[in-house]
């Protein structure tokens, strides 16, 4: 059995991770009308993993006998004034789930919940990762800076990501790609 505390933190967190999706798929939508479609295909892979982080806390909470309540998610930024401020938000936005990974972690331990340990111990390790990767672009970004050449290569790089095995977000998946 779950308690009320947990229970209400880890339902917040089903908000949070799908609120990290509609914003990374806001990148998209921007990136696109830029011609940067190297980092539009980068955050659409992005959309897929954080609904995926969704959907591992949806299930735990499932599989523990309690029902997710989904809540709104709030308004979204849908313009930035350069390529690189995007990416700062990203990594500002990564930041700012690592903290709330990180209370889950601390509710855990205070309520005794050995079973939610270990999911919560898997998103500690995936948060390296997750703010490395953004924080790594805005500095590489930097390093570019007015470089129109340098833009472009980082672009062709990005557009290398590889949606997750079988991930139905995959556009081969439905076909969109001949
Ligand atoms: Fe689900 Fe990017 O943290």
């Amino acid at each position: 059995m779950i308690s009320k505390k947990m229970y209400d933190a880890i339902n917040d967190q089903v908000k949070h991770e799908l609120e990290s999706a509609y914003i990374y798929l806001s990148m998209v939508g921007y990136f696109h009308s830029q011609n940067l479609d190297g980092m539009a295909h980068w955050m659409r892979v992005q959309v897929h993993e954080e609904t995926i982080h969704a959907m591992k806390f949806f299930d735990h909470l499932t599989n523990r006998g309690a029902s997710v309540v989904l809540q709104n998610l709030k308004q979204l930024k849908t313009n930035w004034k350069n390529p690189l401020e995007p990416w700062k938000d990203a990594y500002a936005h990564e930041q700012f789930i690592t903290g709330k990974i990180h209370d889950l972690l601390k509710i855990a331990r205070k309520e005794n919940d050995y079973t939610a340990e270990p999911l919560l111990n898997w998103f500690v390790n995936e948060q390296i990762e997750e703010e490395n990767n953004t924080d790594k672009i805005c500095r590489q970004l930097e390093m570019i800076g007015d470089s129109k050449e340098g833009l472009f290569m980082l672009d062709r790089e990005l557009g290398a990501r590889v949606f997750p095995a079988g991930s139905s977000f995959d556009p081969l998946a439905y076909n969109v790609v001949a």
